[in-house]
C-alpha cells in the first residue's frame, strides 16, 4: 500500500468545479494585481480568524519581512525566538539586521518554552541603567517575542502574553503552520481565540503543503491597528502611499489574485478538513497505544494541551502530525517505512542556531538540548485529510513491525 506524507491530487479533484470557477473568474476579469479577489479573500480571512485586519501577502516570508518593516525592526534590535521552527522565523529577523535570540523549546510541545524565556529574560538579559531597557550581552535591544505555533499547535500564550506584558515587549506570532488552531486563556476565562489573534501582529504561510494551501506561494499578515494595517497595505506596495509617491521603502509582497481565488474556494473547507486531520492523529493515538509503543516509551504521541480547555475545538490542527521515537531508532525507522511505501519528513533535522548562516551569532552545540534532541527524534508522518482508516492502520502496523524486530 501507498501512504505518501501529503496527497494533494485528492482535495483538488473534490473542489475542482468551486476552484476552476474562481480561478476562471480573474481571468475573465483580468484583474491581476489585488482587486476583488484579493480584497473578498482579506475579509473572508479576517472574519475567520477573528481579526480585524488581514493583508494578503505574497508568501509567508513576505508577510512576516512586511511586518518586521512596518514595524521598523533593524540593526540594534534583538527578537527572542525558537531554534527549532522553519528557517524563516529568524531568516527575516536577519535580513531587516536585527538579531534573532533562541531560547530552548518545552520538549513536550516543541514550542517556545515559557520558563526558558523567563530564564534568558531574568539571567542574560541587561537592564539598561538609563532608560531600563532589556538588552542582550552584546548590546541589541530586546523588542519583541516571536512565538512560533510549531506544527498547529498554538504556544502557551497566557504565559508568553503574561511575559511581554511585565517587559514590554512586543509579540509577533508565526502562525504559518497554524491557520484556525484555538488557545483559551485559562487565566481570564475567555473564549478561545484563534492563532494570530493573541499578539500585536502575526503571519500565515499557504504553501500547497499547509492546511489551507494555494496553487504556489501565498501568505497573510493580521494585525489589530488601524495604523500597522495601513502601514503594511504600503508596505506591501514598496511603501506607496499614493500612486508613485513612497513615503518609505518597501517591497512588491501582494499576495497574487489568482491565488486569492484558489484560497478562497478552499477556505470554506478548512474546518472539516482540521477536523479529519485530528480523528487522523487520534486513530494513531489509538493504534500506537494499543500496540504497546507508547508504554514502552518507544513512541512519544504528540502532545495536545488544550484539548480539555472548555469551547476548545480546535486545540491542535495537525498541520504536521510528529511523533517522537529514540535517536538511533529514527533514521532506520524513516527507512524501513519508505520500504512499506509510506512517506515521512524529519522537521528539522538541524536546529537554527547551529545552522551555518547563523554562526556569527555565536551559538554552540549543546546550547538548547531540547530542540537539538527533538532535531534527532521526530518524525513526520502522514496526516492530511483524505487519508483512509487502511491507511492509517498501514503506517501504525509498519511502525509497529519496525519496533517488533529491533533489538531490546
Ligand atoms: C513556521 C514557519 N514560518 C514561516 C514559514 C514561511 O512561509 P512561506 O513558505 O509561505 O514563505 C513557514 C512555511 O513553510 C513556516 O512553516
Amino acid at each position: 500500500m501507498h501512504v505518501p506524507l501529503l496527497d494533494l491530487k485528492e482535495q483538488y479533484a473534490a473542489l475542482r468545479g468551486d476552484i476552476d470557477a474562481r480561478v476562471r473568474a480573474v481571468i475573465d476579469s483580468q484583474h491581476f494585481i489585488l482587486g476583488p479577489a484579493v480584497a473578498d479573500f482579506e475579509a473572508a480571512m479576517g472574519a475567520f480568524i477573528g481579526t480585524p485586519h488581514a493583508v494578503g501577502m505574497s508568501s509567508g516570508t513576505d508577510a512576516q519581512l512586511a511586518i518586521l518593516m512596518a514595524l521598523g525592526f533593524g540593526p540594534g534590535d534583538a527578537v527572542l525566538t525558537t531554534p527549532y521552527t522553519f528557517f524563516a522565523t529568524a531568516g527575516c529577523l536577519s535580513r531587516v539586521g536585527a538579531r534573532p535570540v533562541f531560547v530552548d523549546i518545552d520538549p513536550a510541545t516543541f514550542n517556545l518554552s515559557p520558563a526558558a524565556l523567563r530564564d534568558y529574560l531574568g539571567r542574560v538579559a541587561v537592564r539598561d541603567g538609563q532608560s531600563g531597557q532589556l538588552r542582550t550581552p552584546t548590546g541589541e535591544r530586546l523588542r519583541a517575542i516571536i512565538p512560533v505555533h510549531l506544527f498547529g499547535l498554538v504556544c502557551d500564550m497566557d504565559e508568553i502574553l503574561a511575559l511581554a506584558r511585565e517587559l514590554d515587549l512586543l509579540v509577533l506570532e508565526d502562525a504559518s503552520q497554524a491557520i484556525g488552531a484555538q488557545y483559551a486563556s485559562g487565566a481570564d476565562g475567555t473564549p478561545p481565540r484563534q492563532a494570530g489573534t493573541f499578539g500585536e501582529a502575526a503571519w500565515f504561510s499557504f504553501f500547497p503543503s499547509k492546511n489551507l494551501g494555494a496553487f504556489g506561494d501565498a501568505g497573510l499578515s493580521v494585525c489589530r491597528d488601524d495604523a500597522l494595517d495601513a502601514k503594511l497595505r504600503a508596505t506591501r506596495m514598496h511603501g506607496m502611499t499614493e500612486q508613485y509617491f513612497h513615503t518609505f521603502v518597501g517591497g512588491n509582497f501582494r499576495l497574487d489574485a489568482l491565488q486569492a481565488a484558489v484560497l478562497h474556494a478552499k477556505l470554506p473547507h478548512l474546518a472539516g478538513w482540521s477536523a479529519r486531520r485530528r480523528e487522523n492523529a487520534a486513530a494513531y493515538r489509538r493504534a500506537f497505544t494499543d500496540a504497546g509503543l507508547v508504554k514502552r516509551s518507544l513512541i512519544t504521541l504528540p502532545a495536545e494541551p488544550w484539548a480539555e480547555q472548555p469551547g476548545v475545538r480546535e486545540h491542535h490542527i495537525f498541520h504536521q502530525y510528529v511523533i517522537r521515537v529514540p535517536a538511533a531508532a529514527r533514521d532506520p525507522l524513516k527507512a524501513h517505512l519508505s520500504a512499506r511505501g509510506v512517506g515521512s519528513a524529519i522537521y528539522y533535522p538541524l536546529p537554527l542556531h547551529l545552522q551555518e548562516c547563523f554562526a556569527n551569532l555565536g551559538y554552540k552545540a549543546g546550547d538548547f538540548p531540547h530542540a537539538e534532541a527533538a532535531a534527532r527524534e521526530s518524525l513526520a508522518l502522514p496526516i492530511y485529510p483524505e487519508l483512509t482508516a487502511a491507511q492509517i492502520a498501514h503506517v501504525a502496523a509498519a511502525i509497529a513491525e519496525f519496533f517488533q524486530n529491533q533489538p531490546g
